[in-house]
């Protein structure tokens, strides 16, 4: 099998690539930075540089390809799936396997973004995987800075649960979706193992740090005027206030068990992610 890896200095991309490395392959790279490729990986992978709003240098990189990771990020999502399918489809790849969102199914934040790039995939006539996490645990590290500097987490998502998922679980379900062809035409939407409030995961990452930490509702134009101090578009801040809304809400809660079908074990907890990146909050 021939794989072509996008996103592959990112953190979910890099992941699958180090899986496919153990297990023999030789995975082609699709990157912007070939420096940064060739920092991370040697000459282990083969890179072919281009960028994925230029449909053009994808398609070179397509040729030959088996099975084709697609990561793509912010709000032009659609369009560039859309061209990143058509040329699949047109280079012969047999399978394209999505990191999309869990939000895709609530039509939230980014998700709304990602489940218009599903229905492009689906109509390209592409054989396919969407592999739909939750939020990130590692989103979490977006609070070192508040922890550090005040021991405190703000956020407009009240009391509300969402059960995120462990980096690893998600690189562990991508990478057997790829290998394996055992989940085409399915949608693979993977959380971690329970849904907890912003003020649960403070407090066990207060646990993990040695030190106390509190959790502080704020409202959601708080949020937005501290994103805009951040110098954040526009269309991100308003995607990641819809995600928040939502959590608010309790519509994104949901906890699934397709990390134990696909991979065979547990998904991890939230207290080891917090233990494995302490030194973060320190
Ligand atoms: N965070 C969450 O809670 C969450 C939840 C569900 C789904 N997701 C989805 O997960 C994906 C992000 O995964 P991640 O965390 O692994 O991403 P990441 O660490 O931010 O990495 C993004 C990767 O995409 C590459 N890239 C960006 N723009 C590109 C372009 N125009 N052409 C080619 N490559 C480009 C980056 O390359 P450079 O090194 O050149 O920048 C990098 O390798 C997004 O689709 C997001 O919506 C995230």
């Amino acid at each position: 099998m021939n794989y072509l890896i996008t996103g592959a200095t990112g953190q979910i991309g890099s992941g699958v690539v180090k899986c496919l490395l153990e297990r023999g392959e030789r995975p082609r790279v699709f990157v912007r930075d070939a420096e940064k490729a060739r920092a991370r990986y040697g000459d282990r992978v083969d890179i072919i540089t281009g960028d994925l709003a230029d449909a053009k240098s994808l398609a070179a990189a397509l040729r030959g390809i088996d099975a084709l990771l697609l990561i793509n990020v912010g709000h032009e999502i659609e369009a560039r799936d859309e061209a990143a399918a058509r040329a699949a489809k047109a280079a012969g790849v047999k399978h394209l396997v999505k990191l999309s969102s869990m939000d895709a199914q609530q039509n939230a934040g980014t998700g709304a973004w990602h489940a218009r790039g599903e229905s492009a995939i689906r109509v390209s006539g592409i054989a396919f995987t969407f592999v739909q996490p939750g939020g990130f645990m590692s989103n979490a590290l977006g609070w070192a800075a508040s922890i550090k500097a005040e021991g405190v987490v703000r956020s407009p998502t009240g009391d509300g649960r969402i059960a995120f998922i462990h980096p690893d679980d998600i690189v562990a379900v991508t990478t057997l979706a790829l290998t394996t062809q055992k989940y085409e035409g399915e949608m693979l939407p993977i959380s971690g193992p329970e849904a907890l409030s912003y003020a649960e995961m403070t407090e066990k990452i207060g646990a993990a740090a040695g030190k106390p930490v509190k959790f502080e509702p704020i409202s959601e134009e708080q949020e937005r005027q501290q994103m805009t101090k951040e110098d954040e578009p526009p269309e991100i801040i308003e995607a990641h206030i819809s995600i928040y809304r939502a959590i608010r809400e309790g519509r994104l809660a949901r906890v699934t068990d397709n990390v134990n079908r696909v991979v065979g074990r547990k998904p991890i907890r939230f207290e080891q992610w917090a233990q494995e990146n302490a030194a973060a909050f320190c």
